[in-house]
């Protein structure tokens, strides 16, 4: 077993785990942040996208023993308890989601995005949301939300396949 301590949404958590347990599975299994979500398991996905010290990474592709002593955010942090983030706020208003699986990870990505380039260009949206995958909606209304975030400003992008 080894002895994990990390920074979680601001608190600090620690965990007594198998040394092959990822990142993803101390979240949800040890901390109980169902957030992030299992999909492939192999870094395909990013249903599992959370931000360690400040970028968006595939938890299923990271040892919770790599991220002893870091600080970490997940999708849980983003809200208060009664204020939406101002991306799922978005997301909501334009209804970007679907079936909603991979919302938690593209809004991971969306937030590290807008946290080191606050207005980003569509095609800046699209390469941030490149290892995102939605099998559901085709992207053009998440890229219209995460846009309206950044600026107010919505350039069309229906027309265009991410
Ligand atoms: Fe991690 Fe798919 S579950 S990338
Ligand atoms: Fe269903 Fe994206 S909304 S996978």
């Amino acid at each position: 077993m080894v002895n994990v301590s990390i920074k979680v949404n601001g608190e600090m958590r620690t965990a007594s785990v198998p040394p092959e347990t990822t990142l993803l599975r101390l979240l949800r299994d040890n901390f109980n942040l169902t957030g992030a979500k299992l999909g492939c398991d192999v870094g395909d996905c990013g249903a599992c996208t959370v931000i360690v010290d400040g970028l968006p990474v595939n938890s299923c592709l990271m040892l919770a023993n790599q991220v002893d002593g870091r600080e970490v955010l997940t999708i849980e942090g983003l809200a208060t308890t009664d204020k939406l983030h101002p991306l799922q706020k978005k997301f909501e208003e334009f209804g970007s989601l679907q079936c909603g699986f991979c919302g938690p990870g593209i809004i991971m990505s969306a937030k590290a995005l807008l946290d080191e380039n606050p207005a980003p260009t569509v095609m800046q949206i699209r390469d941030a949301l490149g290892g995102n995958l939605c099998r559901c909606t085709g992207y053009a209304k998440m890229i219209e939300a995460i846009q309206a975030v950044a600026n107010g400003s919505i350039e069309p992008v229906a027309s265009k396949s991410a």
